[in-house]
């Protein structure tokens, strides 16, 4: 059976869902959008998901379509109509098609509202266990990471360039300094103290990274919304990754180089717990 997708107001089967070649997603990447996840059929964080697509628009003044309110009722019907309970769903929103193409905005846009469901990419199988190794490249995206926009070549290419060397993820430095993955947020325990970089333009303010930093204050563990270089991520005693989809993993080796004693460290554990408990987890 073929998913089923919602394509501005439409329900339609993936194959049979198209948009124009003058979409502006597709020739200037002027959109933004998210990734939510399904537990058991129920989406997780999904306020604060609608509220930083709100946000992603507004950074893009991007007008947002009329049925974004319905976003929870479309998503709903999407994980009827394709009977889903462990997924990841994917909402995008372009400036729509236009013609002819010039940068400038549309005098009248009209916008795209593409929702799809995408498989949970898996992990290495020990990934929870004996953590992800992880490279460094420089941070050469623009000074507005805080918008999840879809133009993602420097991500792409800096999560490419760690397949390449064997990592599961890249993460960027600028100025000496650990800003985030290529799709990730990167937290480091320093001096006792966890660390993580404040949640302002030069990174996306993760919703994983919100929910790991609540369950941390929760568990009493020492908090610094903080910047900290690549040396001190270096000699860090722990260290892990968050996103929707990996949740909260353990990075055990940057740069060739073990984190701690190289292997998944307590506080990164007591945090893989807490936060599969605070899903309800879905394997
Ligand atoms: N990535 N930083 C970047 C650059 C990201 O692209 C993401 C999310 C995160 C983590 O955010 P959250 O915890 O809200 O998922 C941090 C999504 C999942 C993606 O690109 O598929």
């Amino acid at each position: 059976m073929s998913t089923v997708i919602y394509l501005n107001g439409e329900y339609l089967p993936l194959e049979k869902a198209t948009v124009s070649v003058e979409e502006r997603g597709f020739l200037f990447a002027d959109g933004i959008y998210e990734v939510l996840r399904l537990y058991r059929g129920h989406p997780f964080q999904l306020e604060a998901h609608l509220q930083r697509l709100r946000r992603s628009a507004q950074g893009a003044r991007l007008p947002l379509p009329q049925a974004v309110p319905d976003l929870p009722a479309i998503i709903e019907r999407l994980a009827a109509e394709n009977d889903l309970h462990d997924t990841s769903i994917y909402i995008e929103c372009t400036r729509g098609a236009a013609h002819p193409r010039t940068h400038a905005f549309p005098a009248e846009p009209h916008p795209t509202l593409l929702v799809m469901p995408q498989s949970i990419y898996t992990l290495p199988a020990d990934a929870f266990t004996r953590g992800v190794s992880t490279v460094t490249v420089p941070d050469l995206r623009w000074r507005r990471c805080d918008i999840k926009s879809i133009m993602l070549l420097p991500n792409i290419l800096a999560k490419q360039q760690a397949r390449e060397q064997g990592a599961f993820e890249a993460i960027f430095v600028r100025d000496g300094v650990v800003t985030e993955g290529s799709s990730m947020n990167t937290f480091a325990v320093i001096d006792g103290t966890l660390a993580t970089h404040p949640a302002d333009q030069g990174i996306l303010a993760g919703i994983t990274r919100q929910v790991v930093l609540a369950l941390a204050a929760e568990l009493g563990i020492a908090i610094g919304e903080q910047t900290f270089t690549l040396e001190q991520m270096y000699n860090a005693q722990e260290a892990f990754l968050t996103s929707t989809s990996a949740e909260v993993l353990p990075i055990t080796q940057i740069d060739g180089r073990p984190i701690g004693n190289g292997r998944p460290g307590p506080v990164t554990m007591r945090l893989v717990e807490a936060f599969r408990q605070k899903t309800g987890g879905w394997r």
